[in-house]
């Protein structure tokens, strides 16, 4: 498919300290953009990243049909640029959009768009370890109508932003006995902005209380862990690395499936299974709970230092140097940079 490119004048980079930026508050150059009207996408460009002319009346503004993707590209030792399992993100968009009623993104358009993106815009891939550029995919509805049915006209979009780490330290997170993230036959496994707006109040309560982070509890009963606000979950029991099953409700992580792909692929045990508040609180009482920690692209891997329950906070151990999620971060680092083999064929070099 054709891309027409429009470059800035003058680049923003001069103006950038690549190794200190706040995560998500740095955009790169340019952006690339395609529309859906009649049935099909067009008008694919790259522009300078720029704000956007939205009608008051649109769609999206009111109701919310926009899906997102979030995935990282890393500078290798050669300067190469390796963007990390972005087909995995392709299919996870087209899965929330079908959820939302939005068109597929086609391949040549979402890939052929990121590549061409990058290749204008590789000097924003930080070099540093512990930073990326993350990658922003998303689409929105984009007609301008008031009453309730799917757009006819969509706007896919992917912008840039270097990176730092997303958190700076070990969490101390709340388990979350009152609100709902998500329920069977609703939105949870979808990656669409809703879910987000949704998490804000209860996230907001629990930083009041002084906890970093959320765990959110299956909607009926409060009693098995689902994710946390913006991670999937993990926990090392019994040297087993035990996980809630994705599902309706829980988001299918491409960072927790490549931890679980490497665990596997190196012999350790995983549980994909329920796990329930109760187990997690004996499991701290006895020791067996070695290691807690989330997942998820902007993340990666951090770990939970404390959890707090029915308003009682439950240290856990500190994690020695060569944990198991310790070992899969580093060759996580290593994996992305293409400075191990790339066994699963996870990169796309550009
Ligand atoms: C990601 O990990 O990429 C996410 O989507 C989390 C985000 C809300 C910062």
């Amino acid at each position: 498919m054709d891309i027409r490119i429009k470059k800035i004048e003058n680049s923003k980079l001069s103006n950038v300290d690549l190794n200190n930026i706040q995560f998500g508050k740095v955009y790169s150059d340019h952006m690339f953009v395609a529309d859906y009207t009649e049935g099909r996408w067009s008008s694919l460009s790259i522009v300078p990243y720029d704000n956007l002319e939205i009608a008051p009346g649109n769609f999206t503004l009111h109701y919310g049909q926009s899906v997102f993707e979030g995935l990282k590209g890393y500078k290798g030792d050669n300067g190469r640029i390796h963007v990390f399992r972005p087909y995995d993100n392709l299919k996870r968009m087209n899965i929330s959009a079908r959820r939302l009623c939005m068109p597929d993104v086609p391949e040549d358009v979402f890939i052929g768009g990121l590549k061409a993106l990058l290749q204008i815009d590789k000097a924003w891939v930080p070099e540093q370890k512990g930073t990326a550029l993350y990658i922003r995919p998303f689409m929105f509805g984009n007609d301008e109508y008031i009453g309730i049915k799917p757009s006819d006209t969509y706007k896919f979009i992917i912008f840039t932003c270097p990176v730092g780490s997303y958190y700076s330290e070990a969490l101390k997170v709340k388990i979350e006995l009152n609100y709902v993230r998500a329920a069977k036959g609703g939105t949870g496994y979808a990656k669409v902005a809703g879910n987000y707006a949704a998490s804000l109040l209860p996230t907001q309560e629990a930083l009041r209380e002084g906890y970093q982070q959320l765990i959110w509890t299956d909607g009926k009963d409060h009693e098995r862990i689902e994710e946390s606000g913006t991670m999937n979950l993990m926990f090392i029991i019994n040297d087993t690395i035990v996980t809630p099953r994705t599902g309706e409700t829980i988001l299918r992580g491409i960072t927790r499936d490549s931890i679980l792909t490497i665990a596997r692929d190196w012999g350790v045990n995983v549980e994909e299974r329920d796990v329930t508040v109760t187990e997690l609180m004996e499991g701290i009482r006895s020791g067996q709970l070695t290691e807690a920690f989330g997942t998820g692209t902007a993340a990666t891997i951090i770990h939970i230092k404390a959890i707090g329950y029915k308003g009682v906070d439950y240290d856990l151990p500190p994690v020695p140097s060569d944990s198991i999620s310790n070992r899969i971060l580093d060759h996580l680092h290593k994996l992305q940079r293409a400075q191990t083999e790339d066994k699963f064929n996870w990169l796309l070099h550009i």
